[in-house]
């Protein structure tokens, strides 16, 4: 993520003055998970508290050393051996909870699925049997292409069980981002289904498949998944998932793997570069994603109904939808579709149906609902939430405000959580029976994480300035490399600043010592010589009511170096920011912030653009302010976005 580096020598200036905080409901904290002593605690003897937290797990063999750290390469628990799938699945059934629902599934045109830890374990063995009955064994790629449906997540555990790794692509990306992954993990099964649900209608993947292994003969087979029953190209490669797995046996006996077997390899789109497939092992990154599942959503295993929203194409959807959950026994619900079919309040169906008491979700949706108005989720029974979670991007003070009240009920903690595909689990986060929240901030490194501010030249920053997020131990789950390339993972995460991890985001310290998360230095912008966060001019414009959704950038400028363009989605709905708006908002802006950080202009724009993970993509916006012809659109959602910006800015000259 961070190929290039920080813009200037100055550090991130610290603007943003938020006040308010939440202390934990008095409930929560005296029955949490977590209490505050587990920061001491695992200060005190880091490698035994991850030795403790690899306990949850059930070893076939345990480790002979804890870590074994050979910068920038680490195996932790190491020579000990356990199966994933196991413990996700065997061992819950084995311990007396096969009748315990695992997955609540909720198609998108309303068909439902309810799924118990004993016909998860079957519905793994049989595919286990079928992935060997095709050839494919330990260390085989097998890629997935696949919607949200239970058949996901069964072959990826699948995978795990026989020692295969999995390496599932988005089922919204298109057939040459498919077709790179292919070739980079060589990988020689592609399971895939006919097609999903998305916005009401039928979505087909097969025939993004079939075109991408047309001429990529390392792919030996295609399983196919009946979803939607339309109708598919057939081929000699292709096998269907109804003819092949359901006959096979229940029955399936799982060896243990290497604790540092790899277990899945995920790629990060990146911007420009070619994507890189993070590489994560099993005992580790099973042993994190476990524990800060249970003590970041304070999982009760029993009485909680989880609901993560994002897709099991993203690293969210492994960690937290699928190893996590699983791993604690925790009942989960899963849903395919997009948020607004049939309505817009489906989220909150949702939630009342299933009394959903944790629910995890990115920022861009919250914003979202913002703008769609509170009455939508005012008209549903929310009142079983007891933790709320938000992930993907800095979540902007008022966005955090907003959730906490209209989805939270002001009476739930919101878990703003950071961290990132490569760190393959939760870092910085508030726990929700420990910590007062401020608004915006992901607040402190979890207990067994040591996480840092630093200026440009690595040092530590004060409390109350900013600088460059860095890691400076090595974490259980963290990534193990780039797959096929080990100089490009020490160039991009550890050349930076010698000896710490690089995530490549920016962020601060206040005057506690509490973490601000500012979004990656990519989009720092430096005026008349300050380094100022898009993240916290973001945040300041939607805090105006005339403003429901804003992103900026820094544009070239003679005078002050970069000047600031905000482009702003307006509650009015109008196409144009009159001038009395751009009085008003600048005012704001320079009022939350401090002049410097005003906007120099402020266009109206219908929609910004997203990437299919719901990140902005400022790089397009900073083609537009800059009069350039904008660049690579492949990653977004809606690639004629852009069309309909420059369209709609004819100013911008
Ligand atoms: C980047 C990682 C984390 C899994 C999903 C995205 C940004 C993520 C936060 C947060 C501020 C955040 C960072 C990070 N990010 N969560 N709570 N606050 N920024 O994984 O696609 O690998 O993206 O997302 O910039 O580096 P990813």
């Amino acid at each position: 993520m961070a190929d290039s580096t920080p813009p200037s020598q100055e550090t991130l200036s610290n603007l943003l003055h938020e006040t308010r905080s939440f202390p934990p409901p008095a409930d929560l904290a005296a029955n949490a998970n977590v209490k505050a002593d587990a920061y001491d605690e695992a200060a005190g003897d880091r490698l035994g508290f991850w030795e403790e937290q690899a306990r949850r797990l059930q070893w076939d063999r345990p480790w002979d050393t804890v870590l074994d750290w050979q910068p920038p390469f680490a195996k932790w628990f190491v020579n000990g051996r356990l199966n994933a799938s196991v413990n996700c699945v065997d061992r819950h059934v084995a311990n007396g909870l096969g009748e315990r629902v695992a997955y609540y599934w909720e198609g998108e045109p309303g068909d439902t699925r309810t799924i118990t830890y004993a016909e998860l374990k079957d519905m793994v063995s049989q595919a286990a049997n079928a992935l060997t009955e095709l050839g494919v064994t330990r260390g085989d790629r097998v890629a997935i292409y696949m919607p949200m449906i239970p058949e996901t997540i069964v072959a990826m555990l699948a995978c795990a069980r026989i020692g295969a790794v999995h390496m599932v692509v988005f089922g919204g990306f298109s057939v040459d981002a498919l077709g790179q992954r292919l070739d980079d993990s060589q990988a020689k099964l592609v399971i895939t289904a006919d097609g999903g649900y998305r916005r009401g209608k039928p979505s087909a993947l097969k025939p993004a498949v079939d075109a991408a292994v047309a001429d990529r003969p390392a792919v030996e087979k295609v399983l196919v998944v009946r979803r939607t029953g339309q109708d598919v190209e057939w081929t000699d490669r292709d096998v269907w998932w109804h003819d092949l797995v359901d006959s096979q046996s229940t029955e399936h006996t799982p060896e243990a793997h290497d604790a540092e077997n790899p277990l899945y390899i995920m790629y990060t789109s990146g911007t420009t570069a070619k994507p890189k497939g993070i590489l994560h092992t099993t005992g580790g990154y099973l042993t994190q994603a476990s524990y800060t599942h249970w003590a970041v959503f304070d999982l009760k295993p029993e009485t909680d109904v989880y609901w993560c929203a994002a897709d099991i194409g993203w690293v969210t959807g492994h960690s937290y939808i699928v190893y996590g959950p699983l791993s604690n026994a925790a009942t989960t619900v899963l849903y395919e579709g997009t948020p607004d079919t049939p309505h817009r309040g489906r989220f909150w169906e949702i939630i009342e149906k299933y009394k959903v008491t944790i629910a995890y979700m990115a920022p861009t949706a919250i914003r979202t609902f913002m703008k769609w108005g509170d009455d939508i989720p005012a008209g549903f029974d929310l009142s079983s939430l007891r933790v709320i979670g938000s992930v993907g991007e800095p979540i902007n003070p008022e966005a955090y405000v907003w959730y906490r009240k209209h989805i939270g009920g002001d009476r739930t903690p919101v878990v703003d959580t950071w961290w990132q595909t490569e760190t393959g689990a939760i870092m910085v986060s508030p726990l929700p029976g420990v910590t007062s929240g401020k608004p915006g901030a992901a607040m402190r490194a979890l207990p067994g994480i040591v996480a840092d501010v630093v200026d440009e030249n690595g040092n530590s920053v004060p409390d109350g300035e900013g600088g460059f997020i860095v890691i400076r131990e090595p974490w259980p789950s963290m990534l193990r490399g780039i797959w096929g390339d080990p100089e490009r993972y020490k160039d991009t995460y550890w050349s930076r600043f010698e000896g710490l991890y690089f995530p490549g985001d920016g962020a601060k310290k206040d005057e506690d010592g509490d973490l601000w998360l500012l979004g990656r230095v990519d989009d720092v912008m430096l005026v008349s010589g300050h380094n100022i966060s898009t993240t916290e001019v973001e945040s300041a414009l939607v805090s105006h009511p005339s403003v429901a959704e804003a992103a900026v950038v820094g544009a070239t400028d003679k005078v002050t170096g970069q000047a600031i363009v905000g482009f702003v989605i307006l509650r009015s709905g109008a196409e144009e920011v009159s001038e009395e708006t751009v009085k008003a908002l600048r005012d704001h802006v320079g009022a939350s912030l401090g002049p410097i950080a005003k906007p120099a202009r402020l266009l109206a724009v219908p929609e910004l653009p997203k990437t299919r993970s719901g990140k902005i993509m400022r790089r397009l916006l900073r083609d537009i302010a800059e009069n350039r012809e904008v660049g690579d659109t492949s990653t977004l959602t809606d690639s004629s976005i852009m069309e309909v910006i420059a369209k709609q800015l004819p100013s911008v000259k």
